[in-house]
């Protein structure tokens, strides 16, 4: 058996032999085989059919699926089914299930009805993950575990149950000690927010109008600990019963609901489920790019949509980015035809599984695993394709795996120069009070990557406190949350590298307040400057800023700084923020405080060139990326694109052997 991680890309599939007669097991097996497929992700969500009955355990098919897999080659992932509570666990625990923001108890029926706060939910997840871990954890064939399914999907990343209360507030006391102390850091003063016992605390979820952001921010800490714990639980049994396994999590993209980095901790890798169609549908009332573009996109989905969370997703785990030996990461789902959960499920482009598969190669995948073999003949995901279609003939995507030469594609490193910062705490204060419509973190930070993507650059998408030496452009577009400590990690960063910040940098402290000093608070002696004016703008009204000689529209957000010790780059031009400083530099810093992309993209091209990194201009949906000393060049769009005197067939992926060779 090769080890883990391999030595190039492999391929999975998702299957799920208990929907399916036991009679198509060893065929389905072959089939994956022959097909070039190395794993076979089984069991997710098949609690009821291996704990059919409280505490009574039916192993027999899964003990003879697994056998057949492996009996045909395949090496196989096995999940702990606890996605999908069985129904005689709701019945007897009704206790268990979760609650949306109303406080209103959402019923079994679907997926995900379970309160991760629920002590009793806890306790039977133990139970079932203790058991499958010791029945399998050490059989030849199962070579890793995916923890339960994408948590938080159906909006259950928070739960407004009893249950989540009462441990709500036994965290709030543990963080804060007193009432007083809680009081002083959320700033509730404010509106006689003042509390004297625990028990006054409720949830965030019913207040009259917009609750204190700080109140909130701790409300989705708390709530993204609850599942790094649940995990946690879960990991630490399969470690103990099934060692030398891997332990993953198939992520959703873009997902804000808890942070993946907390979450992460305990795990060898980060996977994720890449779904490009849908996704590109499903983020379209984002703004992350004009709508007519958007459409333009829709049978492949937008690279840097999905790039995006490749990149996120590499950088994960213990900056697993930056060790050429650690493992890469999973995509644990592939959409290999039409998905059925966006508004619209447009047919995928022909080319469309390659592009997609091999783009996750270059971003760092060391295995893609389809979603999922034989499209489903029954309930919720009828209309959701597979690699077979209902009647077992292969479907379009079948053809695109097969041709796939993965030895091509060798394991190893991306050789990204740039580090783009995010983080949750970030995002959650920044979406709480967004201030300006269609202003959002997500649309913010992703028009910074897309401007890097588009000029060529591989980009880690990394924790901001994490390591940062080595790269010489640092990117930072929504970092809202700053500390003293954080402060100081970015200014010894800044004595190697560029550092660009975008607006609203440094304007909240850990507890959500604004600096005493105003922003950019422990950031100041940094940039050099401080906030003037901030204008948010309505949909339709821009804001006019001149770098240099050239005219931008900001839309949406313009801020204004006092440049103090710090050059003034750009300016706004007519209205209230006349003359002010739009774009300011101090040192190796720069701030960017209007939200206009073709600024964001003329300042970032200036400071790669600025530290060496060759910037190249590419056109819109074409892209770059590079791994193991492999350069991949793909063009995403419906139409032949010319670049660099060369046309690129539309939806079209080519290998080269180095940028240099190709340029
Ligand atoms: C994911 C999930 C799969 C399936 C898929 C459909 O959310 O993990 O089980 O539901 O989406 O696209």
């Amino acid at each position: 058996m090769p080890p883990l991680p391999p030595s190039h890309l492999e391929l999975g599939v998702c299957d799920y032999p208990e929907h399916v007669p036991q009679s198509r097991w060893r065929e389905y097996a072959r089939a994956q085989k022959a097909l070039g497929l190395r794993f076979v992700r089984l069991a997710e969500f098949a609690w009821s059919r291996l704990e059919p009955r409280p505490g009574e355990y039916d192993w027999r098919w899964l003990d003879e699926a697994v056998e057949t897999y492996a009996a045909a080659g395949l090496q196989v992932v096995l999940c702990t089914p606890t996605a999908a509570p069985p129904a005689w666990l709701a019945e007897r625990h009704p206790d268990i299930l979760p609650a949306g923001r109303d406080g209103r108890v959402k019923t079994f029926g679907s997926r995900r009805h379970y309160d991760p706060s629920s002590p009793v939910f806890r306790e039977f997840s133990r139970r079932i993950t203790r058991a499958m871990a010791g029945r399998y954890g050490e059989h030849p064939a199962v070579v890793g575990w995916q923890t339960d399914n994408e948590f938080g999907w159906g909006d259950t990343a928070q739960s407004y149950t009893p249950a989540a209360a009462a441990a709500f507030r036994d965290w709030l006391r543990e963080r804060y000690r007193t009432p007083d102390a809680l009081n002083e850091a959320w700033g509730n003063v404010f509106w006689s927010m003042e509390y004297s016992d625990w028990g006054q605390i409720p949830l965030p979820g019913q207040a009259v109008a917009e609750v204190n952001p700080a109140h909130a921010l701790d409300f989705l800490r708390f709530s993204s600990d609850q599942i790094a714990e649940f995990q946690e639980e879960q990991v630490a049994i399969l470690r103990e019963c099934s060692p030398g396994r891997f332990v993953t999590h198939n992520y959703m993209g873009f997902f804000s609901g808890f942070d993946h980095y907390r979450v992460s901790r305990c795990l060898d890798f980060a996977s994720w489920d890449s779904y490009p169609t849908g996704t590109l549908e499903a983020v379209r009332e984002w703004g992350l790019a004009e709508p007519g573009l958007m459409l333009d996109f829709a049978r492949t989905g937008h690279p840097d949509v999905t790039g995006f969370n490749h990149d996120l997703y590499r950088g994960m785990v213990k900056g697993a980015a930056r060790q050429a030996s650690a493992p890469g990461f999973w995509v644990m789902e592939q959409q290999c035809g039409p998905v059925n959960w966006a508004p619209s499920n447009p047919l995928p482009a022909r080319g469309a599984v390659e592009l997609w598969t091999t783009q996750a190669w270059a971003h760092g995948a060391d295995v893609v695993s389809y979603f999922r073999w034989r499209a489903a003949t029954m309930a919720q995901e009828v209309l959701h394709s597979g690699l077979l279609r209902h009647d077992e003939r292969p479907d379009r995507g079948y053809a695109e795996v097969a041709a796939l030469n993965t030895a091509q594609f060798p394991t190893g490193e991306v050789p990204a120069r740039v580090a783009l910062l995010h983080d949750y705490e970030s995002l959650w204060l920044y979406n709480l009070q967004p201030h300006a419509e269609g202003m959002n973190y997500w649309a913010q930070t992703f028009a910074y990557y897309r401007a890097l993507r588009s000029l060529g650059m591989d980009v880690d998408l990394l924790h901001p406190d994490s390591d940062l030496s080595g790269y010489a452009v640092i990117v930072a577009p929504a970092l809202t949350l700053m500390t003293p400590e954080r402060a100081q990690h970015l200014a010894q960063a800044a004595e190697h590298a560029q550092i660009v910040f975008g607006p609203r940098t440094a304007f909240r402290t850990a507890s959500g307040r604004t600096p005493e000093d105003g922003q950019f608070g422990p950031l100041s002696r940094l940039i050099g400057a401080r906030l003037q004016n901030y204008d948010s703008l309505p949909v339709g009204l821009g804001q006019t800023v001149h770098l240099g000689s050239e005219p931008h529209t900001a839309r949406r957000w313009a801020e204004s700084y006092d440049p103090e010790g710090a050059a003034v780059l750009a300016r706004y031009v007519g209205g209230p923020l006349d003359g002010e400083a739009a774009v300011i530099r101090h040192g190796n810093v720069t701030v960017i405080g209007a939200h206009s992309e073709t600024l964001i993209a003329g300042v970032l091209e200036e400071r790669l060139n600025a530290a060496g990194l060759e910037p190249t201009r590419l056109p819109e949906g074409v892209r770059l990326s590079r791994r193991g000393g492999i350069t991949l060049l793909q063009n995403w769009n419906a139409s032949a694109q010319t670049w660099q005197g060369e046309v690129l067939a539309p939806v079209s992926t080519r290998l080269l052997g180095t940028v240099k060779e190709s340029v």
